[in-house]
């Protein structure tokens, strides 16, 4: 689908993304490079990454990949470290990496809800404690006119509540409230963005296809979903709004992109 942004929207920007070789992560990499910006993917597995590099380059974005696990601080510090070695500077964070399994909470064992609140609350303030060096106005290649741009992939699910999802419901709860703390402060002080994007249900994505009860799945999907199903294209444009001058005024917020499918929750 053709943007409604122009192209050369974030033109000398630099995008580093958690989880941006796969799912909405790789989709935002596509539309970030697509409209100007240097990419660095970031993932835990190489041969996702390599190909998700290859598949951004063939499409004439300027991008590089580092594997890296966001549970580990070290890991953060130095993809970040590599990501400014490479391109010179950093403008804009997208956590998207994101760990999650269906699982009814009596069967979930403390350690299965740990997992999950490390990569997807944890990783997400990690990257960001990390990045700030970068991120501030005036850091390496950038003036002193702005700060850079956070943004956090969360979800809807704990609006309400949602089967099976305890641990991700209570990560992503998690993600909107420090996305609201690092507005407030980094805002303030440093004049960087920290906003979210709750993503509703999103086809051909991991999130969608593993986390639908199977009940369910036999039904059509009209009797699943009041509203119609987004396409990753539509979370990449959130992303671009919110990543550039267009969302400049715009600071703290989840922004929900769901077609207002969580008005409706719970939906079964
Ligand atoms: C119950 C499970 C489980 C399952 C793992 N565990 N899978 N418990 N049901 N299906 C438990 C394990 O038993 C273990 O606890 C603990 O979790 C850690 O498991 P590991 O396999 O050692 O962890 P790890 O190898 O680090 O794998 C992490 C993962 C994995 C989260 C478990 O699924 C993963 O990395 N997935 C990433 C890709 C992904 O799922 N992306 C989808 C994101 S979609 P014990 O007690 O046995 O030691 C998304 C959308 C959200 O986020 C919104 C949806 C609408």
């Amino acid at each position: 689908m053709e943007s409604p942004f122009k192209a050369e929207l974030l033109k000398g920007k630099v995008a580093l993304l958690t989880g941006g070789a796969s799912g909405i992560g790789y989709e935002i990499s596509v539309q970030l490079g697509k409209h100007g910006a240097s990419v660095a993917v970031m993932g835990r597995r190489k041969h996702v990454i390599d190909s998700a590099v290859e598949a951004l380059r063939s499409q004439g974005v300027s991008a590089i990949g580092f594997e890296g696990d966001v549970r580990k601080r070290d890991d953060a510090a130095r993809v970040l470290e590599s990501t400014v070695k490479h391109f010179g500077r950093l403008d804009i964070l997208v956590n998207a990496a994101a760990g999650n399994f269906l699982v009814p909470s009596e069967d979930l064992s403390p350690n299965g809800f740990r997992t999950v609140i490390d990569i997807d609350a944890v990783g997400t303030f990690t990257m960001c404690h990390e990045a700030l060096k970068y991120l501030k106005k005036g850091a390496s290649g950038k003036n002193s006119a702005a700060g850079g741009s956070i943004i956090n992939i969360s979800a809807t699910l704990h609006y309400t509540a949602t089967w099976y999802q305890i641990h991700v419901s209570a990560a992503k709860a998690a993600v909107d409230s420090i996305t609201r703390s690092l507005a407030l402060e980094w805002g303030t002080d440093y004049d960087i963005r920290v906003n979210g994007i709750a993503p509703g249900p999103i086809e051909d994505t991991a999130g969608f296809s593993k986390l639908l009860p199977q009940e369910m799945l036999s039904k059509p999907k009209e009797q699943i979903l009041v509203s119609k199903l987004g396409k990753k294209w539509d979370i990449a444009m959130a992303a671009l709004y919110l990543s550039s001058d267009a969302g400049k005024y715009i600071n703290g917020t989840t922004l929900v992109v769901d077609g207002g499918e969580w008005l409706t929750k719970p939906a079964y």
